[in-house]
């Protein structure tokens, strides 16, 4: 049975995702969200098959999607979200989720009162191969020095900040700036392979509109220190690297995952990634879809939402200790 797919958002991200839950097999795009009719029905075009086009997102949340995938600033996750499970919908969500662990204990009391919905958050990179390429090495090292994980590119959207605009991305009132945009790629991967950190701190190159443009989170474990580098604000070919003793494991873009290597530190360097899928959400849509088929373990379910709130609860830990607020933090 494919799942029929209902989308918020009309940006690029959301055709990349619907290309990507097509080429699963198991998903149907029925409908379509959008502020407004005119956007919704030219963002249709990019799509064979006959969705319908909603403004109104009571309606389109019961005009019986299966699933919604919500791509919209972040600051709008948490009432949408809440709205498609009071609705019986399920959702995946784009990273970042939800804006604080208030938020995320909202919609997990919610999912409690619709034990038929199920939640996923969209961190793509994690359901890569060449990511579990990473975890498998990491398993085989004797020994964890440290780890630098590196994601900085310039946004198009920093030239709108520069000439005096307040796009969306770089912007505390839509729950955004670097750390929630591009950081939580680097976050997502240290966290799912060391899990949660002792102490972290976030040193971050503010904006004038308050948000941060780029920044240097450190991550403190027992035995060792993990270093996130991240921004829109400038570009780094700089690579992301886990240490052992004297080897090491070479990656050339912690969110891209294109290419993986294993340095022995005995003079061998070996290639183990296998070559990036050309859309990078397939595997995660097909985890969705498996989630949502019921062909998921509870365990492979649950530790993904464990996973999810852990990012959320030192996200906002990093973004306190750097003293960025969002709205929202100051509802609760
Ligand atoms: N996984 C990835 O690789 C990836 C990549 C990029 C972005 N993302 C995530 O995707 C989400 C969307 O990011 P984006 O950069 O596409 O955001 P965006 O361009 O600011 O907005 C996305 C959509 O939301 C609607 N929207 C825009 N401004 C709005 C407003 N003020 N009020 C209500 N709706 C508004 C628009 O759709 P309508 O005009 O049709 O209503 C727009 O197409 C974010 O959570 C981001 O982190 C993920």
């Amino acid at each position: 049975m494919t799942l029929k797919l209902g989308i918020i958002g009309t940006n690029w991200i959301t055709k990349m995702f619907i290309e990507a839950a097509i080429a699963t097999d198991q998903y149907e795009l029925v409908a379509i969200y959008s502020r407004t009719e005119e956007k919704g029905q030219e963002f249709a075009t990019n799509f064979a098959g006959d969705q319908a086009v909603w403004t109104d997102l009571d309606a389109f949340l019961q005009s019986g999607i299966d699933v919604v995938y919500i791509a919209s600033p972040n600051s709008l996750h948490f009432e949408q979200a809440a709205s498609a499970i009071k609705s019986g919908v399920n959702v995946i969500v784009e990273k970042s989720a939800f804006d604080n662990p208030e938020q995320y204990e909202k919609i997990h009391s919610l999912l409690q009162e619709n034990p038929s919905v199920k939640l996923f958050e969209a961190a793509r990179h994690i359901y890569q191969d060449n990511f579990k390429v990473i975890e498998e090495k990491i398993k085989q090292m004797d020994h964890i020095s440290g780890a630098t994980f590196v994601y900085e590119k310039y946004s198009s959207r920093f030239d709108d900040y520069l000439a005096g605009k307040n796009p969306n991305v770089l912007s505390r009132e839509f729950s955004a700036g670097a750390l929630a945009d591009l950081g939580v790629y680097p976050l997502y991967a240290a966290i799912k392979l060391f899990g949660l950190p002792e102490n972290q701190y976030y040193f971050a190159t503010l904006l004038d509109n308050g948000a941060d443009g780029r920044g240097t989170a450190i991550l403190r474990y027992p035995n060792f220190d993990v270093t996130l580098i991240f921004g829109k604000s400038t570009n780094s070919y700089e690579l992301s690297e886990v240490h052992g003793r004297r080897d090491t494991i070479v990656i050339d873009n912690i969110a891209e995952l294109g290419e993986v290597k294993y340095d022995d530190g005995q003079g061998n360097l070996t290639v183990i990634s296998q070559p990036a899928p050309k859309n990078p959400m397939v595997q995660e849509a097909m985890f969705f879809a498996n989630g949502l088929q019921d062909n998921l373990t509870t365990n492979e379910y649950e530790e993904a939402a464990i996973l999810s709130q852990k990012v959320n609860l030192v996200l906002t830990k990093l973004r306190q200790s750097a003293g960025i607020k969002f709205p929202s933090d100051q509802e609760y």
